[in-house]
């Protein structure tokens, strides 16, 4: 692994916390009986055979599960979209991933994407919260938990089926419980959603059916505590940091999808390592080239 800018918790005592970001698994397994193409499936399965199906080459998992490991780090947050259509199969495919990671040590942090309560079926029957049982807080999101150093770690829910779109929500009660929650915490604070709330930064540009539908809401509620915030999001599947143009308390950071293939820059996998201090965040970008590669990225001004 070529470590391009490095020091670790043992050389920098200021360092309180340090977590790897993965996003976007996209577990996928196409669906063959026609009866089970029914409702917005069958966009989401067209969708998978064909684009989905070259991007995230699943027999990769093992690989990529190893570039985590050799990092030494041990906290997972893991941000959504598990899966590609909401099945059973697909979640049992994520959750065997997610728990490969925690027999090796790591402590998992996860939240629910736009993917795995696709359809209302899925939603309904609450398959992402039966799959992952062991991991979803117990009182569901948002949830409040810390890292180990202390840091705070927010995890917020910011998605729900839709007919046709790939559009986010949260409530006003679950914004309410969500300002609740950040007004008695300690600085810096982490704070995770399926969905980015800037809908545009040099790192990508979200379609109208495809964004959090009041993430100005949640936005001004992060930047209003006055406290330092990291929001981490996936969703977008690449690689975003850039500091808040209204509010300098919030810095945002989306990373690429985890399994993602860019044959163009010639990348074949990547997650994100935050490093927490009183000073506040370090990212470092983690890309699979040849061999992995990391990479110290400081957040772009808008
Ligand atoms: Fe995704
Ligand atoms: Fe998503």
């Amino acid at each position: 692994m070529t470590e391009i800018s490095s020091n670790t918790s043992a050389e920098n005592p200021t360092v309180r916390d340090t977590f790897l970001h993965v996003a976007d698994l996209h577990f996928w397994k196409f669906v063959y009986n026609p009866l089970r193409l029914l409702s917005k499936r069958f966009l989401g399965n067209a969708n998978v055979f064909f684009r989905r199906r070259h991007e995230f080459p699943m027999s990769q998992a093992e690989a990529l599960i190893q570039g985590l490991e050799e990092t030494g780090e041990r906290q997972a947050l893991l941000t959504g979209d598990f899966s590609s259509t909401a099945l059973d199969e697909e979640f049992v495919l994520a959750r065997a991933f997610v728990d490969s990671l925690a027999t090796r040590g790591f402590s998992i942090y996860l939240l629910p994407g736009n993917h795995d309560v696709y359809t209302y079926e899925s939603h309904r029957l609450q398959r992402f919260e039966r799959h992952f049982a062991p991991y979803v807080p117990e009182q569901g999101y948002p949830a409040l938990e810390r890292f180990p150093g202390g840091t705070p770690l927010m995890l917020v829910p910011t998605v729900g089926p839709n007919v046709l779109s790939s559009k986010g929500r949260i409530s006003a009660e679950e914004l309410r419980k969500t300002g609740e929650l950040l007004k008695d915490l300690a600085a810096p604070a982490i704070v995770a959603g399926h969905y980015p709330v800037l809908n545009e930064t040099p790192g990508y540009r979200l379609t109208t059916n495809r964004l959090l539908r009041n993430a100005g809401a949640l936005r001004r509620v992060l930047g209003e505590s006055g406290i330092p915030i990291l929001y981490v999001a996936g969703h977008v599947h690449r690689f975003s940091l850039v500091q808040d143009p209204v509010y300098p308390n919030l810095t945002h950071l989306c990373t690429g999808a985890f399994f993602r293939r860019n044959e163009r820059e010639g990348i074949r996998g990547e997650f994100s390592r935050v490093r927490v201090s009183d000073a506040g965040f370090q990212v470092h970008r983690y890309t699979l080239r040849e061999g992995w590669e990391s990479l110290r990225s400081k957040p772009e001004s808008l």
